[in-house]
Protein backbone atom coordinates (compact mmCIF):
# COMPACT_ATOMS: atom_id res chain seq x y z
CA UNK A 1 0.00 0.00 0.00
CA UNK A 2 1.29 3.13 -0.91
CA UNK A 3 1.57 6.07 1.32
CA UNK A 4 -0.31 8.72 1.17
CA UNK A 5 2.20 11.19 0.53
CA UNK A 6 3.40 9.12 -2.66
CA UNK A 7 0.13 8.51 -3.35
CA UNK A 8 -0.90 12.18 -3.64
CA UNK A 9 2.17 12.33 -6.23
CA UNK A 10 1.29 9.51 -7.99
CA UNK A 11 0.74 10.00 -12.09
CA UNK A 12 -2.00 8.61 -14.02
CA UNK A 13 -1.48 8.48 -17.66
CA UNK A 14 -4.59 8.20 -19.58
CA UNK A 15 -7.06 9.90 -22.13
CA UNK A 16 -8.72 11.38 -19.89
CA UNK A 17 -10.38 14.48 -20.36
CA UNK A 18 -8.68 16.09 -17.58
CA UNK A 19 -5.18 14.64 -18.82
CA UNK A 20 -2.79 13.02 -16.30
CA UNK A 21 -4.01 13.49 -13.03
CA UNK A 22 -2.66 12.62 -9.71
CA UNK A 23 -3.49 9.59 -7.66
CA UNK A 24 -5.76 11.91 -5.25
CA UNK A 25 -7.46 13.73 -8.68
CA UNK A 26 -8.01 10.48 -9.97
CA UNK A 27 -10.02 9.10 -6.38
CA UNK A 28 -11.78 11.73 -6.30
CA UNK A 29 -12.66 12.37 -10.44
CA UNK A 30 -14.28 8.26 -9.68
CA UNK A 31 -16.99 9.63 -7.35
CA UNK A 32 -18.09 12.32 -9.19
CA UNK A 33 -21.02 11.75 -11.46
CA UNK A 34 -20.92 13.42 -14.88
CA UNK A 35 -24.68 14.02 -15.26
CA UNK A 36 -25.02 16.31 -12.28
CA UNK A 37 -22.43 18.77 -12.73
CA UNK A 38 -23.85 22.48 -12.04
CA UNK A 39 -24.19 24.06 -15.38
CA UNK A 40 -22.96 27.77 -13.95
CA UNK A 41 -20.10 27.33 -11.11
CA UNK A 42 -19.35 31.29 -9.79
CA UNK A 43 -16.10 31.81 -7.54
CA UNK A 44 -15.38 34.65 -4.79
CA UNK A 45 -11.16 33.93 -5.09
CA UNK A 46 -10.54 35.22 -1.67
CA UNK A 47 -7.29 34.79 0.22
CA UNK A 48 -4.34 36.02 -2.04
CA UNK A 49 -2.98 38.28 0.14
CA UNK A 50 -3.17 35.94 3.12
CA UNK A 51 -1.14 33.50 1.10
CA UNK A 52 1.35 35.90 0.77
CA UNK A 53 1.39 37.27 4.20
CA UNK A 54 2.52 33.57 5.36
CA UNK A 55 5.24 33.20 2.75
CA UNK A 56 6.48 36.84 3.86
CA UNK A 57 5.81 38.50 0.41
CA UNK A 58 4.66 41.09 -0.86
CA UNK A 59 0.15 40.91 -1.46
CA UNK A 60 1.14 40.88 -5.34
CA UNK A 61 2.90 37.91 -5.59
CA UNK A 62 -0.63 36.33 -4.18
CA UNK A 63 -2.14 37.82 -7.36
CA UNK A 64 0.50 36.09 -9.23
CA UNK A 65 0.14 32.84 -7.71
CA UNK A 66 -3.81 33.27 -7.93
CA UNK A 67 -3.92 33.38 -12.00
CA UNK A 68 -2.33 29.94 -11.69
CA UNK A 69 -5.23 28.97 -9.66
CA UNK A 70 -7.76 30.79 -12.00
CA UNK A 71 -6.44 28.85 -15.11
CA UNK A 72 -6.09 25.60 -13.15
CA UNK A 73 -10.18 26.00 -12.37
CA UNK A 74 -10.95 27.62 -16.33
CA UNK A 75 -9.27 24.75 -17.99
CA UNK A 76 -11.14 22.12 -15.70
CA UNK A 77 -14.54 23.81 -15.78
CA UNK A 78 -14.08 23.86 -19.74
CA UNK A 79 -12.66 20.35 -20.32
CA UNK A 80 -15.88 19.00 -17.74
CA UNK A 81 -18.72 21.21 -20.03
CA UNK A 82 -19.46 23.61 -17.54
CA UNK A 83 -21.58 25.55 -19.18
CA UNK A 84 -20.17 28.94 -17.43
CA UNK A 85 -17.89 29.71 -14.64
CA UNK A 86 -17.60 33.54 -13.63
CA UNK A 87 -14.55 34.32 -11.44
CA UNK A 88 -14.95 37.64 -9.28
CA UNK A 89 -11.96 39.46 -10.43
CA UNK A 90 -12.46 43.19 -9.00
CA UNK A 91 -15.65 44.16 -6.93
CA UNK A 92 -16.38 48.37 -6.88
CA UNK A 93 -15.44 48.07 -3.13
CA UNK A 94 -11.59 47.19 -4.20
CA UNK A 95 -11.12 50.72 -5.52
CA UNK A 96 -10.62 51.38 -1.84
CA UNK A 97 -7.40 49.32 -1.88
CA UNK A 98 -3.95 50.77 -2.28
CA UNK A 99 -3.22 52.38 -6.02
CA UNK A 100 -0.42 50.28 -6.12
CA UNK A 101 -1.83 47.13 -5.75
CA UNK A 102 -5.11 48.19 -7.91
CA UNK A 103 -3.00 48.85 -10.57
CA UNK A 104 -1.23 45.95 -10.44
CA UNK A 105 -4.22 43.60 -10.61
CA UNK A 106 -5.23 45.66 -13.56
CA UNK A 107 -1.71 44.92 -15.38
CA UNK A 108 -1.99 41.28 -14.57
CA UNK A 109 -5.30 40.66 -16.05
CA UNK A 110 -4.13 42.54 -18.95
CA UNK A 111 -1.18 40.19 -19.32
CA UNK A 112 -3.26 36.84 -18.24
CA UNK A 113 -6.11 37.81 -21.24
CA UNK A 114 -2.38 38.09 -23.81
CA UNK A 115 -1.13 35.51 -22.29
CA UNK A 116 -4.17 32.78 -22.02
CA UNK A 117 -5.47 33.22 -25.42
CA UNK A 118 -4.52 30.39 -26.65
CA UNK A 119 -5.58 28.38 -23.51
CA UNK A 120 -9.47 30.26 -24.11
CA UNK A 121 -9.15 29.03 -28.00
CA UNK A 122 -7.89 25.86 -27.74
CA UNK A 123 -10.76 24.90 -25.01
CA UNK A 124 -13.45 26.78 -26.97
CA UNK A 125 -14.17 28.81 -24.25
CA UNK A 126 -15.92 32.58 -24.73
CA UNK A 127 -15.45 35.40 -22.54
CA UNK A 128 -17.76 38.05 -20.95
CA UNK A 129 -17.02 41.10 -18.44
CA UNK A 130 -19.28 41.76 -16.07
CA UNK A 131 -19.28 45.01 -13.85
CA UNK A 132 -19.38 49.05 -14.97
CA UNK A 133 -16.54 47.98 -17.79
CA UNK A 134 -16.73 51.67 -18.62
CA UNK A 135 -15.31 52.75 -15.42
CA UNK A 136 -12.13 50.68 -16.02
CA UNK A 137 -8.85 52.46 -17.35
CA UNK A 138 -8.99 52.54 -21.07
CA UNK A 139 -5.99 50.12 -21.84
CA UNK A 140 -8.13 47.38 -19.82
CA UNK A 141 -11.41 48.23 -21.78
CA UNK A 142 -10.02 47.67 -25.02
CA UNK A 143 -8.44 44.24 -23.81
CA UNK A 144 -11.72 43.23 -22.70
CA UNK A 145 -13.44 44.13 -26.17
CA UNK A 146 -11.12 42.59 -28.06
CA UNK A 147 -10.82 39.14 -25.73
CA UNK A 148 -14.51 39.32 -26.15
CA UNK A 149 -14.49 39.37 -30.20
CA UNK A 150 -11.54 37.04 -30.17
CA UNK A 151 -13.73 34.26 -28.44
CA UNK A 152 -17.04 35.21 -29.66
CA UNK A 153 -17.34 32.49 -32.13
CA UNK A 154 -16.36 29.82 -29.46
CA UNK A 155 -18.63 27.52 -28.91
CA UNK A 156 -17.56 26.05 -25.58
CA UNK A 157 -17.64 27.43 -21.65
CA UNK A 158 -18.62 31.21 -21.02
CA UNK A 159 -16.35 32.69 -19.08
CA UNK A 160 -17.34 36.12 -17.22
CA UNK A 161 -14.96 37.90 -15.37
CA UNK A 162 -17.04 40.33 -13.25
CA UNK A 163 -14.40 43.19 -12.99
CA UNK A 164 -15.37 46.48 -11.43
CA UNK A 165 -18.51 44.59 -9.97
CA UNK A 166 -20.94 44.90 -7.46
CA UNK A 167 -24.51 43.26 -7.02
CA UNK A 168 -26.51 46.25 -5.97
CA UNK A 169 -25.07 48.10 -8.64
CA UNK A 170 -25.74 45.28 -11.47
CA UNK A 171 -29.11 45.82 -10.06
CA UNK A 172 -29.58 49.55 -10.22
CA UNK A 173 -28.25 49.08 -13.87
CA UNK A 174 -30.98 46.75 -14.81
CA UNK A 175 -33.70 48.86 -13.37
CA UNK A 176 -32.91 51.96 -14.96
CA UNK A 177 -31.78 49.64 -18.53
CA UNK A 178 -35.74 48.82 -17.49
CA UNK A 179 -36.52 52.58 -17.42
CA UNK A 180 -35.08 53.79 -20.09
CA UNK A 181 -36.59 51.29 -22.52
CA UNK A 182 -39.98 52.75 -21.13
CA UNK A 183 -39.23 56.53 -21.36
CA UNK A 184 -41.56 57.48 -24.37
CA UNK A 185 -43.64 54.29 -24.48
CA UNK A 186 -45.41 54.95 -21.52
CA UNK A 187 -45.59 51.15 -20.70
CA UNK A 188 -47.75 50.56 -17.18
CA UNK A 189 -46.67 47.01 -16.79
CA UNK A 190 -45.16 45.87 -13.41
CA UNK A 191 -41.69 45.14 -13.85
CA UNK A 192 -41.04 41.16 -13.55
CA UNK A 193 -38.58 38.83 -12.39
CA UNK A 194 -37.96 37.63 -15.87
CA UNK A 195 -37.32 41.30 -16.62
CA UNK A 196 -35.19 42.02 -14.10
CA UNK A 197 -33.36 38.98 -15.55
CA UNK A 198 -32.72 39.59 -18.66
CA UNK A 199 -31.29 43.18 -17.99
CA UNK A 200 -28.90 42.17 -15.54
CA UNK A 201 -25.42 41.38 -16.93
CA UNK A 202 -25.44 37.90 -17.30
CA UNK A 203 -28.34 37.90 -19.12
CA UNK A 204 -29.22 34.83 -20.99
CA UNK A 205 -26.79 32.83 -18.16
CA UNK A 206 -28.31 29.73 -16.09
CA UNK A 207 -28.45 31.37 -12.76
CA UNK A 208 -24.95 29.86 -10.56
CA UNK A 209 -25.96 26.59 -8.64
CA UNK A 210 -23.04 26.52 -7.18
CA UNK A 211 -20.94 29.30 -5.59
CA UNK A 212 -16.96 28.70 -4.57
CA UNK A 213 -15.84 30.71 -1.75
CA UNK A 214 -12.55 30.39 -0.40
CA UNK A 215 -10.50 31.21 2.57
CA UNK A 216 -13.37 30.68 4.78
CA UNK A 217 -14.72 33.56 5.24
CA UNK A 218 -19.21 33.20 5.49
CA UNK A 219 -19.65 36.77 3.02
CA UNK A 220 -21.35 36.81 -0.17
CA UNK A 221 -19.89 40.13 -0.76
CA UNK A 222 -22.16 42.08 -3.11
CA UNK A 223 -21.50 39.03 -5.72
CA UNK A 224 -24.03 38.15 -8.03
CA UNK A 225 -26.85 39.12 -5.27
CA UNK A 226 -29.94 38.58 -7.44
CA UNK A 227 -28.44 35.25 -9.15
CA UNK A 228 -27.41 33.44 -6.18
CA UNK A 229 -31.01 33.12 -5.23
CA UNK A 230 -30.61 29.17 -5.00
CA UNK A 231 -27.34 28.28 -5.41
CA UNK A 232 -25.51 25.67 -3.39
CA UNK A 233 -22.92 27.63 -1.33
CA UNK A 234 -19.22 25.75 -0.89
CA UNK A 235 -17.30 27.75 1.62
CA UNK A 236 -13.11 26.20 1.95
CA UNK A 237 -10.12 27.27 4.44
CA UNK A 238 -8.07 27.03 1.24
CA UNK A 239 -6.77 30.20 0.05
CA UNK A 240 -7.36 30.80 -3.68
CA UNK A 241 -3.44 30.52 -4.64
CA UNK A 242 -3.94 26.72 -3.20
CA UNK A 243 -6.79 26.07 -4.50
CA UNK A 244 -6.36 23.26 -7.41
CA UNK A 245 -7.45 20.75 -9.30
CA UNK A 246 -8.40 18.13 -6.45
CA UNK A 247 -10.18 21.06 -4.64
CA UNK A 248 -12.14 21.80 -7.43
CA UNK A 249 -13.14 18.17 -7.59
CA UNK A 250 -13.85 18.16 -4.10
CA UNK A 251 -16.50 21.09 -3.89
CA UNK A 252 -18.10 19.83 -7.44
CA UNK A 253 -18.18 16.50 -5.36
CA UNK A 254 -19.97 18.03 -2.04
CA UNK A 255 -22.21 19.69 -4.35
CA UNK A 256 -23.82 16.57 -5.58
CA UNK A 257 -24.64 15.63 -1.99
CA UNK A 258 -26.56 18.82 -1.29
CA UNK A 259 -30.17 18.14 -2.18
CA UNK A 260 -31.81 20.98 -4.02
CA UNK A 261 -35.16 22.09 -3.21
CA UNK A 262 -35.70 25.68 -4.39
CA UNK A 263 -37.99 26.03 -1.25
CA UNK A 264 -39.91 23.28 -1.89
CA UNK A 265 -40.03 19.66 0.04
CA UNK A 266 -36.64 16.99 0.04
CA UNK A 267 -37.26 13.99 -2.18
CA UNK A 268 -37.80 11.70 0.92
CA UNK A 269 -40.85 14.03 2.18
CA UNK A 270 -42.53 13.68 -1.03
CA UNK A 271 -46.77 13.72 -1.23
CA UNK A 272 -49.47 12.35 -3.34
CA UNK A 273 -50.73 16.31 -3.33
CA UNK A 274 -50.54 18.77 -5.85
CA UNK A 275 -47.95 21.69 -5.13
CA UNK A 276 -50.90 24.55 -3.52
CA UNK A 277 -49.44 27.03 -6.12
CA UNK A 278 -46.78 27.39 -8.98
CA UNK A 279 -42.92 28.97 -7.48
CA UNK A 280 -42.91 32.43 -7.91
CA UNK A 281 -46.85 33.40 -7.50
C1 LIG B 1 -8.93 38.46 -3.21
O1 LIG B 1 -7.83 38.23 -2.38
C2 LIG B 1 -8.52 38.50 -4.62
C3 LIG B 1 -8.67 39.56 -5.45
C4 LIG B 1 -9.30 40.83 -5.06
C5 LIG B 1 -8.17 39.54 -6.82
C6 LIG B 1 -8.34 38.27 -7.57
C7 LIG B 1 -7.61 38.39 -8.83
C8 LIG B 1 -6.83 37.46 -9.37
C9 LIG B 1 -6.60 36.12 -8.84
C10 LIG B 1 -6.14 37.87 -10.62
C11 LIG B 1 -6.45 37.03 -11.78
C12 LIG B 1 -7.83 37.07 -12.22
C13 LIG B 1 -8.22 36.46 -13.33
C14 LIG B 1 -9.65 36.42 -13.70
C15 LIG B 1 -7.28 35.80 -14.19
P1 LIG B 1 -7.48 39.30 -1.23
O2 LIG B 1 -6.45 40.21 -1.76
O3 LIG B 1 -8.74 39.98 -0.78
O4 LIG B 1 -6.92 38.36 -0.13
P2 LIG B 1 -6.95 38.61 1.46
O5 LIG B 1 -8.40 38.60 1.87
O6 LIG B 1 -6.17 37.46 1.99
O7 LIG B 1 -6.29 39.94 1.69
Amino acid sequence: MLNNKLNKNLRVASSHPLGAMTAEEAFLWEKLDLTRLPRHVAVIMDGNGRWAQKRHLPRIAGHRSGTQSARTTIETCARLKVEALTLYAFSVENWRRPKTEIDFLMALLREYLRKEMPLLQKNEIRMRFLGRLDELPAAVQKDAREAMEKTAGNKGMELCVALNYGGRAEIVDAMNAILSERNGHGIPHKVTEEQVSQHLYTEGLPDPDLLIRTSGEMRVSNFLLWQIAYAEIFVTETLWPDFNRARLLEALLEYQKRERRYGGIGEGERSDEKPARAAGH
